[in-house]
């Protein structure tokens, strides 16, 4: 899979999803993201035509206000009749149902449908735009494996959602890697160290029904999301397997709960994880949601020769940098990308369209999912208190929501509370099989 250098004509052959050249889309999991990938998807010109013709969501004001502030930003682009809103655990279908072959879907659910979706996608012919994670264990990492075959096999385009990836910046401090600007790489650490954010501390619902009330939280359960760990820290895990060209083997961590008061959501608040690369290099990452804490959001490779900045602050601008030895002085510096930098989450969309419309290679559906495993693996060895390897998590028996493809919102849900409300939580050195 190449990265297009430029960008090419609309009308050339094999374009799919084709009436005239306009390319139809169905948003399945209209919340921030997905609202977001589709502003993404209808803001760069060299798209050419899109329009958005279904939409899904199990919960009514998310589809009302996504749709309400879609159609004021793009009111040519948004066409999507009431009768085209779909509500419910299988609206997934009916929003696909609208498209044709060679259409998009856009999955930005909590990830625990995300191989539901991407088989009926497969078996529809659609190209699709799918968010991280992709996977959240071992059996439905090797779910998605298959459907991954299956999908190229039908030649079908499918970017995921981890836009660093196709960041200018990275790209470029790669290619410096490669060439040995920093010598060999020795170390890698990152950081996604805040304060608690989306629903990663969560108190109960009882005006909600279980299952509704556990996907409005997603973050907080780990067979909707993969808890905090993965939904948050898979990018900077990315980014350092990235420029490291390689993926780590094995993973061994600590993690703890402190100040849990009455939430009840099954995250640790910190996490360290050492990662390492067949190589035997080491990635130390740093995750922690915590008020009043130092804060750090950033990756960094330190080489033999000198220091890598892979992201500085957030996933952009990433301010990629090179520094002569191992200290951050400005009278070291030996490279920086640019100041101006184009936004990643609109770059993915660039080359995803590209490829659709020039009928090129592009499926990003294998390499999400072995992220999405190796930043399991890291928070698997957190939970249990062993060392984890890419082995072992990849056959695991633990799959975390058997039968999510049968879900209703009157239940059962995957994951129970105990009579005192509490959900089962990670027992580090007690639970050692399992996460909980
Ligand atoms: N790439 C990035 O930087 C980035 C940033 C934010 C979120 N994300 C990812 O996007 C996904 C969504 O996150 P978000 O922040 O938009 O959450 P969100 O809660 O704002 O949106 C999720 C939406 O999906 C809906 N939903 C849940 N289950 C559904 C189902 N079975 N069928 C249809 N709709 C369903 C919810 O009602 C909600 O509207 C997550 O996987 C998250 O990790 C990626």
């Amino acid at each position: 899979m190449t990265q297009p250098s430029a960008l090419t004509s609309l009308n050339a052959p094999g374009v799919h999803g084709a009436q005239g050249n306009t390319i139809q889309i169905a948003l399945i999991g209209c919340g921030g993201r997905g609202s977001g990938a589709v502003v993404d998807a209808l803001s760069s010109p060299e798209n050419g035509p899109l329009t958005l013709v279904a939409m899904a969501d199990i919960f009514p004001n998310r589809l009302a206000s996504s749709h309400a502030a879609l159609s004021g930003k793009f009111p040519g682009a948004i066409a999507v009749p009431e009768d085209q809103r779909f509500l419910g655990f299988d609206g997934y279908k009916k929003a696909m149902d609208c498209l044709r072959p060679g259409d998009i879907a856009i999955f930005a659910t909590p990830p625990a449908f995300r191989w539901v979706h991407f088989e009926y996608a497969i078996s529809k012919g659609l190209n699709v735009f799918m968010e991280k994670p992709v996977t959240v264990d071992g059996p439905t990492t090797r779910r998605m494996f298959a459907l991954a075959d299956a999908s190229v096999k039908k030649n079908l385009k499918v970017g995921v959602g981890l836009m660093c990836r196709h960041c200018d910046a990275r790209r470029e401090l790669q290619r410096r890697v490669r060439d040995g600007q920093i010598g060999e790489i020795v170390s890698m650490r990152a950081y996604r160290m805040q304060r608690p954010g989306g629903n990663v501390f969560v108190k109960p619902d009882p005006t909600m029904p279980e299952v509704m009330f556990q996907l409005r939280r997603f973050h907080a359960f780990l067979w909707a999301s993969g808890g905090v760990f993965s939904d948050y820290n898979i990018h900077n895990i990315d980014e350092c397997c990235m420029i490291k060209d390689a993926w780590p083997v094995k993973a061994h961590a600590v993690g703890a709960r402190h100040y849990r008061g009455d939430h009840v959501d099954q995250n640790l608040d910190v996490y360290s994880v050492e990662y390492t690369f067949p190589d035997g290099t080491r990635l130390h990452f740093d995750g922690r949601n915590l008020e009043n804490a130092y804060g750090e959001f950033a990756s960094y490779a330190h080489g033999t020769k000198g220091l890598a900045v892979i992201s500085t602050n957030r996933h952009t601008p990433a301010r990629c940098r090179i520094y002569d030895g191992q200290v951050m002085d400005d009278t070291r510096l030996a490279w920086a990308y640019p100041p101006e930098e184009r936004s990643p989450y609109r770059v993915e969309w660039v080359y995803l369209i590209d490829a659709i419309r020039n009928d090129r290679p592009w499926n990003e559906v294998r390499r999400g999912a072995q992220v999405s495993l190796i930043t399991s693996m890291g928070r698997m060895a957190a939970h249990t208190g062993r060392i984890v390897t890419y082995d072992e998590i990849l056959n695991s028996s633990h799959e975390f929501a058997p039968g999510v493809d049968a879900l209703t919102a009157e239940g059962p849900a995957p994951l129970l509370a105990g009579p005192d409300g509490r959900y089962p939580v990670p027992n580090p050195g007690l639970v050692t099989e399992r996460e909980y």
